[in-house]
């Protein structure tokens, strides 16, 4: 270990208007330093604040991630925006696939790629979101669900820019619910996703930092960075509040 830089990100969805983005920002750059330099942290807010969020991160090395990001460079796509829109804000990663876009605005294996691969052309840090539901793990599908998500995705990655690339195991039976999968469980899937890389990338595969998503809290995210895959946390209700996506990226120094 060592070699990959913790990563957490905080994802607020559908939370946090203008001033309550700036509150926040402010008091994660406040905390920033606990973390020593040694643990990447990044949130991403709502699209009509990722300008106040920029503007009060600058300098900070907080990150600023987008939730989407469309794959065209401009036109008739209403509702959307390309990375050039993201890079000009300041924005630098961009989450791509996350289940509740795949389940409720119909991202699938086509196009989440694809935004990715905007992503990446942008030289923004893609965050490329994969994991299964509840019906399909009790189905024992868990393994193909994750494989077919992750292979559409390294589709489009070239090998020079492999270690830019951020994946998120998410299942979806995890997200909101409060029942986090189990350290176990989330190595298990992640080490599943090292072995993918590595198939295609060889020993780059080491580069990949590999996030662990689905009702991550302070006082779970110790054991779950303690696991050798996973290096990072997409954390959704735990980061509406600053001292506590603090707390979970704290975690993140165990590994540093
Ligand atoms: P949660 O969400 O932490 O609220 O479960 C995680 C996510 O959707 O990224």
């Amino acid at each position: 270990m060592g070699k990959r830089v913790p990563f957490v990100c905080g994802n607020w969805k559908m939370h946090h208007g203008v001033e309550a983005t700036r509150k926040q920002v402010r008091a994660l750059v406040e905390g920033l330093p606990r973390l020593k330099g040694m643990v990447d942290l990044a949130i991403a807010p709502v699209a009509t604040t990722l300008a106040a969020a920029c503007e009060a991160a600058r300098g900070s090395g907080l990150k600023i991630a987008a939730q989407n990001v469309h794959w065209a460079e401009k036109g008739a796509f209403t509702g959307e925006w390309s990375a050039a829109h993201l890079v000009e804000l300041g924005v630098t990663h961009a989450i791509c696939g996350h289940s509740e876009r795949r389940a409720l605005f119909g991202d699938d294996d086509i196009t989440v790629p694809k935004r990715v691969r905007a992503a990446m052309d942008a030289g923004l840090v893609p965050i490329g979101c994969v994991g299964e539901t509840l019906a399909q793990r009790e189905a024992g599908k868990t393994e193909h669900v994750v494989a077919t998500q992750t292979e559409a995705i390294l589709e489009v990655i070239k090998p020079d820019e492999i270690d830019r690339l951020v994946l998120a195991y998410e299942p979806v039976w995890a997200i909101g619910t409060g029942k986090n999968a189990t350290p176990t469980q989330a190595q298990e899937v992640h080490a599943q996703i090292r072995r993918l890389l590595a198939k295609r990338f060889g020993a780059k595969a080491e580069l990949v930092r590999l996030q662990y998503g689905g009702s991550v809290k302070p006082d779970n995210a110790a054991e779950l960075l303690r696991e050798p895959d996973v290096d990072g946390a997409l954390v959704g209700g735990a980061a509406l509040e600053a001292a506590s996506l603090l707390a979970i990226a704290e975690a993140g120094l165990q590994r540093a």
